[in-house]
């Protein structure tokens, strides 16, 4: 092992541990809002109490989100100099629009939003969380734009061995963004279903509360439709990856050779066939170039090197990806189905919702696992080596040195995290304190 590998676990490792948070907090602050929104419509208290309770978990996963997410671009200086240099002037533009945009607008509406209660205008108040939960998703677009440059880059020359942006319009529409934004912000909604749903399933085992029923059914439809919009934008990322990806694509279905009218492989045995041509290029006959005639045409083109991915984890991240994400969906379209007509959740599902946590969060640490290693060798598909994307002077001891450090303290956050979230979600919604009667002693205050 040299210091590349070992910059490339500790890239994994920081950026798996960073995407636990942020598809909670883009997907709960979303649902907090709405949770105001029925509060500020319908007056129910029970809204309030569950617009208290959820705001607490998500603020605790922001939190952890950012302090992650700064870990993250510490690294680029740290280990990864060459990739920095090439991709600077690229990047700078949607990272500082991200910074400048979406991410000051999320922390300062967040930050009105905590303080906020009892002071601000109820219908300013509601307009902080609405705002900051569009900056989070704003956020995620100018992030996934820079990420799907990489992928397929668009936009730009390269000058004394960097990457020169020519056309930044071209950058923020990269058809590979416009497809990865609905997928991840979908999946980051599945997550955040999930995790709803495992909440109000834990507390609808013990309480027939209205209160949970709402929350539960809420979650039960925010995961359904996310569902819908992450399988159209993933056929629309699988198509964009037959022709901009293919060595990808054919990683993941495991195709060694072009083949016309190739088959799905569901599992390892079990093929349907035709189906992974039509669902590439919309023809049953169409040709899916394969792994191995791919490699030769690489070499072709790029020079000597080993230019697939490495096959067994993108073959089985693409299947725990759909598997496990399309489970937890389908476990939202049979719990509509069983509470329609303001029918209960039965108690077996209840449980289910609880185990199911961790499926989403397994799916959408797949997803990635398939975007970032499945496009290996290159760090910049064509233009930049991920050999060649490594600090020069980093010593293998120094990134040993870091990555334990990062492991230790990632670990220690996990518990902390884990112990106040459980903590809170035992606990429950407090009782509301009068804020709303203030509302009925002096409406000129309020407004
Ligand atoms: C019909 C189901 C699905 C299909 C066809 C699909 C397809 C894809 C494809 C082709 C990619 C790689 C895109 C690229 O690297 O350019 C991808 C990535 C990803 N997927 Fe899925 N996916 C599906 C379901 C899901 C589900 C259910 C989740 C999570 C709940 C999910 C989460 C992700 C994530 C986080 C990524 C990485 C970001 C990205 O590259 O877009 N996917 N998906």
């Amino acid at each position: 092992m040299d210091a590349l590998d070992l910059a490339r676990w500790q890239f994994g490792v920081t950026t798996v541990y960073h995407f636990l948070f942020v598809p909670l907090t883009i997907g709960l602050g979303v649902f907090v809002a709405g949770l105001q929104t029925a509060w500020h419509r319908t007056g129910k208290e029970h809204y309030l109490r569950l617009t208290k309770f959820f705001g607490k978990l998500f603020l605790i996963n922001f939190a952890m989100g950012v302090v992650t997410g700064i870990v993250q671009e510490f690294q680029f200086g740290m280990n990864w100099s060459e990739y920095s240099t090439f991709v600077g002037d690229v990047f700078g533009a949607p990272l500082a629009l991200e910074a400048l945009l979406a991410f000051f607008m999320e922390s300062t509406f967040l930050g009105l939003w905590i303080f906020g209660w009892d002071r601000l205008p109820k219908r300013v108040h509601l307009a902080c969380i609405w705002a900051a939960a569009i900056g989070s998703n704003l956020s995620a677009y100018f992030i996934l734009a820079a990420n799907a440059w990489m992928k397929h880059p668009v936009g730009y020359e390269v000058v004394d061995g960097r990457a020169r942006m020519t056309d930044l319009w071209a950058v923020l529409t990269n058809s590979t963004a416009l497809a990865q934004v609905p997928h991840v912000i979908g999946a980051a909604f599945i997550v955040a279903g999930g995790f709803v749903l495992a909440v109000s399933g834990y507390w609808l085992l013990r309480t027939k509360a209205d209160m949970w029923r709402g929350a539960a059914r809420a979650a039960l439809v925010m995961t359904a439709l996310a569902g819908v919009v992450v399988a159209g934008s993933g056929d629309v990322s699988g198509k964009l990856a037959h022709e901009q990806q293919p060595m990808k694509l054919a990683a993941a279905e495991g195709l060694e050779r072009d083949t016309a009218g190739a088959g799905f492989t569901v599992v390892p045995g079990v093929e349907i066939p035709k189906l992974l041509s039509f669902l590439s290029a919309g023809d049953f006959d169409a040709t899916v170039q394969g792994t191995e005639d791919l490699q030769r045409r690489y070499e072709e083109r790029f020079g000597p090197g080993d230019y697939r991915p490495d096959p067994v984890v993108v073959f089985w991240s693409y299947r725990v990806m759909i598997g496990f994400g399309l489970a937890t969906v389908g476990l939202s379209v049979l719990g509509l189905w069983l509470t329609r007509r303001r029918r209960d959740l039965p108690p077996w599902l209840a449980r289910l919702f609880v185990l199911a946590l961790p499926l989403p969060l397994l799916a959408v640490t797949a997803g990635w696992l398939l975007s970032e290693i499945g496009r290996q060798p290159w760090t910049v598909t064509g233009e930049l080596l991920t050999a060649a994307s490594v600090s020069p002077g980093v010593s293998l001891t120094e990134v040993a040195v870091s990555l334990t450090i990062f492991t230790l303290l990632y670990g220690g956050l996990a518990v902390a995290e884990a112990v106040l979230l459980t903590r809170h979600v035992r606990k429950g919604p407090e009782e509301s304190e009068p804020a709303p009667a203030a509302e009925k002693l002096e409406p000129s205050l309020m407004y």
